[in-house]
């Protein structure tokens, strides 16, 4: 019988409003978990990615830069209880589709396959080291870097960002605070819009270098002013702010291509444990 993804879509549905979570919604932080299980992943040596759902594992779940995905990873928990076939691997990539969606943002297409790691047989080359995934505190050229390494242009680097118009900072996560936009429950354009009009100056306060609107009510961090300080990346970040539409559309393919890294599929054996040869494979 085929798996009933509707019925995991259904179930994710039902738990993204929670009136008592941030601004009512745990889609931004179910986005977030998708992204970083699916960021780490390495081209070159073909590790890392959203295969195996290795965020479970030390050193990933103890990477600073994951701290707060635990209560994205707790959230999920029942689904993955109540539908046990589904893969967390395949359930957590899954979730920051159906979140986007029902924040108002593109359909993503996104196809189910990946595999868990089993804790039983695993050795320390299975989870990606720590520091895979990009510093805040960092420019463009950092920006590229881990973009680069996954395999990103820059078109595709400034539309994931884009992402931030959803969610917020918290201080006792990454030590940044606030959100990007007023609507941090509502996917769209509007983080472009914000960045390519707004005057954004450093907030003076006690934390990391942020960036911060007149009013002080919204944030930037120092690698989103990446994206209007580089020349190449501001030419599209301006395109994004006039045009919604095309932004869904790069955006949804984009992270439709984050999720399947690492992914084996066809005769693409991705980093899968059945292929255990894939780390003599030369590209
Ligand atoms: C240069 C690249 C990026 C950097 C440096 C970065 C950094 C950050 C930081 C510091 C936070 C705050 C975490 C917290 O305190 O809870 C955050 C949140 C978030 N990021 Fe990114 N990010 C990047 C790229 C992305 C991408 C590519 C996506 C998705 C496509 C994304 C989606 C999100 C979302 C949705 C949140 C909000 C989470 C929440 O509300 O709990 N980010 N990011």
């Amino acid at each position: 019988m085929p798996h009933d993804i509707e019925k995991v879509r259904n179930d994710i549905r039902a738990i993204l409003k929670n009136p008592d979570y941030d601004d009512g919604s745990i889609g931004p932080v179910l986005v977030r978990l998708a992204w970083h299980a699916s960021g780490t992943y390495e081209r070159k040596s073909r590790t890392g990615g959203s295969n195996g759902a290795t965020m479970r594992f030390d050193p990933e779940s103890n990477d600073g830069a994951n701290a707060g995905l635990e209560h994205a990873r707790a959230f999920l928990e029942p689904i993955k209880q109540k539908n046990p076939w589904i893969s967390y691997a395949d359930l957590w990539t899954l979730a920051g589709c159906v979140a986007i969606e029902a924040m108002g943002g593109p359909k993503i297409p996104w196809k189910e396959g990946r595999t868990d790691r089993d804790p039983k047989n695993l050795t320390a080359a299975d989870v990606p080291p720590n520091g895979r995934l990009p510093d805040a505190a960092k420019g463009q050229d950092h920006v590229r870097q881990i973009f680069y390494r996954m395999g990103f242009d820059d078109r595709e680097i400034v539309a994931l960002l884009g992402a931030h118009a959803v969610g917020r900072c918290h201080a006792d996560r990454s030590g940044y605070d606030g959100p990007w936009t007023h609507t941090p429950t509502r996917f769209s354009n509007q983080y472009y819009k914000l960045l390519t009009t707004v005057n954004w100056v450093k907030r003076d306060w006690d934390g990391p270098l942020q960036y911060r609107d007149e009013d002080d009510e919204l944030m930037m961090l120092p690698a989103d002013m990446a994206v209007i300080r580089d020349p190449e990346f501001a030419k599209i970040a301006k395109e994004y702010a006039q045009s919604n539409e095309l932004f869904f559309k790069d955006f949804a393919a984009a992270f439709a291509k984050l999720l399947e890294l690492g992914v084996p599929r066809g005769n693409d054996p991705g980093n899968a444990p059945t292929a255990p040869n894939q780390q003599k494979h030369k590209l």
